[in-house]
């Protein structure tokens, strides 16, 4: 354990610092919110993907997470195709809305296109690009769906690396987008780093290998959706995501959460199960949660979603669950909404 005291938020966000591109990235999120305002849009902030952790101030080393944002990705153009304008945070690298289709290796771009060589009588004979006719119906719907949103403008792209980027980041957009109250949306799906090395801590330079094994003392990075929930959002619909590998921990870490941070659901999901089911948990009434006298079970609400798994693993799934999840979120979002009009 580390002799000093834990981070809380403040003392993070007083003793490390922000990323250099920051200022830069809330004045694009102001705009867009300035606009989205105008245009009467709901907004919803998506993260997503994982977060690393440097070793050393000139990064050579770091940690990560598995994250690949999948999630993020896909509940994003969900949430596009719902009418909500997007605010997608997400790590750098990872995927992204319209282009997942087609990235890293599971459908690589280059296997969509051919080359066709002309007649060797035709004026022109340079070989031209096409697409394979068997691709062009799905490339037709992903392209006319991302030209779309294109000329809507609905969409806000933001990247992060580290978790301090993410943290600095996550407060800065959370407290432009609370200028929309009730219709700002927080989908948390980024898998954020537990621990991280305070720039105090870290080397200046690459750690060295001759002095034999490493050892390394890590700091808890802050719980945030604390400060989230009471400072950085104005009466946003909040939805933070309980990652486990245990299924036994995941409805009680997820009541926990909502006990402790005070936000309107969780989401939980296991690892190995996660793009085919997922657990809606959620306060049955705000005073109950909180009141020790009431039975845990009367004081939840919770709901799986489910869709087919595939029959075998490279079957793709029928449906994508983030288009339940989706559907789910915005028929409650827009529940939050309409109570403060009564
Ligand atoms: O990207 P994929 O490969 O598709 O995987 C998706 C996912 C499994 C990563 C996603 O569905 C998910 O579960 N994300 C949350 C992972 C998790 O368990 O987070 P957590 O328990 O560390 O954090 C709880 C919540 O607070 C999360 O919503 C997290 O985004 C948020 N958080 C946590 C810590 C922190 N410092 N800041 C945060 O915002």
């Amino acid at each position: 354990m580390s002799e000093s005291a834990p981070f809380s938020a403040d003392s993070y966000f007083a003793t490390q610092p922000p990323p250099a591109s920051l200022e830069h990235d809330i004045l694009g999120v102001r705009e867009f919110v300035q606009q989205q305002l105008k245009k009467d849009r709901n907004v919803v902030l998506v993260t997503s993907g994982g977060t690393t952790v440097p070793l050393e101030l000139n990064v050579v080393r770091f940690l990560d997470n598995f994250s690949a944002g999948t999630r993020g990705a896909t509940s994003a153009e969900y949430f596009l195709k719902a009418g909500y304008a997007v605010i997608f945070m997400h790590r750098q690298f990872s995927l992204q809305p319209f282009s997942r289709h087609y990235s890293h290796s599971t459908n690589p771009f280059l296997d969509f296109l051919e080359i066709e060589t002309p007649p060797v009588a035709s004026p022109d004979s340079t070989p031209q690009i096409c697409v394979a006719k068997e691709k062009r119906e799905d490339l037709m719907s992903v392209l006319t769906a991302y030209k779309s949103v294109q000329a809507s403008g609905t969409l806000h792209t933001l990247a992060f690396v580290t978790v301090n980027d993410y943290l600095w980041l996550l407060r800065a957009v959370s407290q432009e987008l609370s200028a929309l109250r009730r219709r700002a949306l927080y989908y948390l799906a980024a898998a954020v780093s537990d621990f991280f090395l305070p720039r105090q801590k870290m080397s200046e330079h690459k750690i060295q290998s001759g002095k034999g094994s490493l050892h390394i003392e890590m700091d808890q990075v802050p719980k945030i959706l604390k400060s989230m929930v009471d400072e950085w959002t104005k009466d946003g619909f909040i939805v933070s995501f309980k990652l486990e590998t245990d299924p036994a921990l995941l409805i009680p870490k997820a009541r926990a959460a909502l006990k402790r941070y005070g936000h309107q659901l969780v989401i939980g999901n296991e690892l190995h199960t996660r793009k085919y089911q997922v657990l809606f948990v959620t306060p049955s009434s705000h005073t109950s949660i909180l009141d020790d006298s009431v039975d845990e079970d009367s004081a939840f609400t919770e709901t799986w979603l489910r869709v087919d798994i595939p029959s075998t693993p490279s079957a793709v799934s029928q449906k994508e669950i983030e288009e339940d999840i989706v559907f789910e979120l915005a028929r409650r979002h827009s529940e939050w909404i309409n109570e403060k009009k009564l």
